[in-house]
């Protein structure tokens, strides 16, 4: 057999004794959100952000009328969350820069010096403990003023974006290697101006997300150009995006139902993938086809997704060093009948994907609606990536599981473990998986899920006035594969001991106080 043969026969992950290893430079970590953990919502001078405004004025839109006000209170526990990330063993943490903690109002002209000190503080504590910060700018908390002005549908805001981007560059670049742009921006445009789902919760199908997404992506492929033109030579970090997508599973292996799902995954990857890492930029084909057929058909000027010119295609064209990538579950596809087109709105963007998505009752249930389990999910997405553009660098920026908060999370451990071996399969396969962050740290604001919907490692007692944090079984399952770098498949430790706070004793605590207090201004009365 010549050498050649060898090489490509050789198994892309090592093994040992038939069992699949991680690659040696394989990057483990964990991920969580600004909004999702940090609370002090307005303290030290933060400003109001749009999910700030959201809860507050529309509490009934969270499924238990929680909010973040306090979260998991990291902005005063980040010593407890870097311990943490340390008992778990992870190379990177992946968390998210609050604009308005920086800049309250979103706008350069003031900037807040204790946020600034925050994340300054939590830079050097990963990295004194040799933790690689891995940053993302933007995920979803835009300041509630810039979008006073119309948010992501004013062009506007991508150059606030750009001034908020460079001071960040020019304050954390000297030890932020890892920059990532915005965190879902399918999510960002498509939940937030299409639907009423996140804030600001628009409910305004078929024209704002795609102005919003035009507008992402200028935002940050310009992003991405003045890093690489003032920073990144002397800083020597990288950029990219975090997108995200569940696999598209066809209804049957008919023509026409594996189209739906190729059709289901351009509209949803595509839309930010393509113009990104194509060979020949802009949205994709089908896209452009469809929404321009249909703007005409609806009695539009032009169609509803924006162009972009020869240079904006070229500007923003690779502006991406790697691939971020966020899965958590796959749904059913086949096309929309266009008998029964009228169950989408028209126009709207699932109306013009042409797709009816599902979920397939036989795969398990999480605690979340929307979510199922399905992990040879990941695997084709990472092997659909790898096809459509050349192969880039990714990381796995979020993958986890969502239940009620059982510390022995039995069901989450065996997510891992599936999860983790359909991305080992893809690498095996020869998908440039360069790292895998588990989501999340520990529980916390799960958006309209509130904090019913639970995705942490760390069990946190919302309850209890520290927010106290508490190993789950999956965290110690989870810092085993770290620290042995593959799958131990019948491993299932014990959580750490905790009697959660009950509801009635953080009543008591909370109330004791002001009993006291009243008791005291009563004897005073009484005395004088
Ligand atoms: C993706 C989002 O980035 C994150 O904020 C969210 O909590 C998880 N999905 C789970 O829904």
């Amino acid at each position: 057999m010549s050498y050649f043969l060898l090489i490509i026969l050789l198994p892309l992950t090592s093994s040992v004794e038939g069992q699949k290893e991680f690659p040696d430079n394989f990057k483990f970590g964990v991920s969580s959100s600004a909004y999702q953990i940090e609370g002090a919502w307005s303290e030290d001078g933060k400003g109001e952000s749009i999910w700030d405004h959201l809860v507050h004025n529309h509490p009934e839109k969270i499924r238990d009328r929680s909010n973040g006000d306090v979260a998991c209170d990291s902005y005063h526990l980040w010593h407890r969350d870097v311990e943490m990330l340390k008992e778990l063993g992870v190379d990177t943490y992946r968390f998210s820069i609050a604009w308005t903690r920086i800049m309250p109002t979103g706008i350069g002209n003031q900037v807040n010096p204790k946020g600034v000190e925050y994340y300054n503080s939590l830079i050097n504590a990963l990295l004194a403990n040799n933790i690689t910060p891995y940053v993302v700018l933007y995920h979803w908390d835009l300041p509630q003023r810039l979008q006073e002005m119309g948010g992501w549908i004013n062009r506007d805001t991508i150059g606030r974006f750009k001034e908020y981007a460079r001071f960040a560059f020019e304050t954390f670049g000297d030890r932020v290697k890892w920059w990532t742009t915005f965190n879902e921006p399918v999510q960002i445009c498509r939940e937030s101006y299409e639907q009423d789902a996140m804030a600001p919760g628009y409910d305004f199908p078929g024209i704002p997300c795609y102005l919003c997404a035009h507008n992402l992506l200028l935002a940050h492929a310009e992003t991405v150009q003045l890093y690489r033109l003032h920073y990144q030579s002397s800083q020597g970090g990288k950029i990219g995006i975090s997108l995200s997508s569940a696999w598209a599973q066809p209804r049957s292996d008919s023509a026409d139902d594996r189209e739906a799902s190729e059709m289901n995954l351009q509209f949803i990857i595509g839309w930010f993938a393509h113009p990104i890492f194509s060979t020949n930029g802009n949205y994709p084909q089908i896209m452009i086809d469809r929404i321009g057929n249909f703007s005409a058909q609806q009695g539009f000027a032009k169609s509803r997704l924006p162009t972009f010119s020869a240079d904006e295609i070229r500007q923003i064209k690779e502006s991406s060093d790697f691939l971020g990538f966020n899965t958590y579950t796959s749904y059913m596809v086949h096309k929309l009948d266009e008998q029964n087109a009228n169950i989408f709105p028209q126009p709207s963007f699932n109306h013009d994907s042409g797709v009816v998505e599902y979920p397939n009752t036989s795969w398990p249930e999480t605690a979340s609606s929307w979510f199922r389990v399905h992990p040879k999910g990941i695997y084709n997405l990472l092997t659909w990536i790898r096809r459509e553009y050349d192969n880039p660098d990714v990381f796995v920026t979020e993958n986890g599981y969502s239940d009620h908060g059982d510390m022995r999370d039995t069901n989450r451990v065996e997510y891992f473990k599936k999860y983790m071996d359909a991305v080992l399969d893809a690498v095996g396969e020869g998908c440039n998986v360069k790292g895998y962050f588990a989501w999340s740290l520990m529980d916390n604001f799960e958006w309209r899920g509130g904090i019913v919907e639970r995705f942490g490692l760390y069990y946190v007692d919302f309850n209890h006035p520290n927010r106290t944090r508490t190993r789950k079984s999956s965290a110690k399952f989870y810092a085993d594969v770290i620290k042995k770098r593959k799958i131990d498949m019948e491993l299932m430790p014990e959580p750490d001991d905790y009697t959660p706070y009950s509801a009635a004793e953080a009543v008591s605590t909370r109330v004791k106080p002001v009993i006291i207090a009243a008791m005291i201004v009563y004897l005073y009365k009484l005395i004088y």
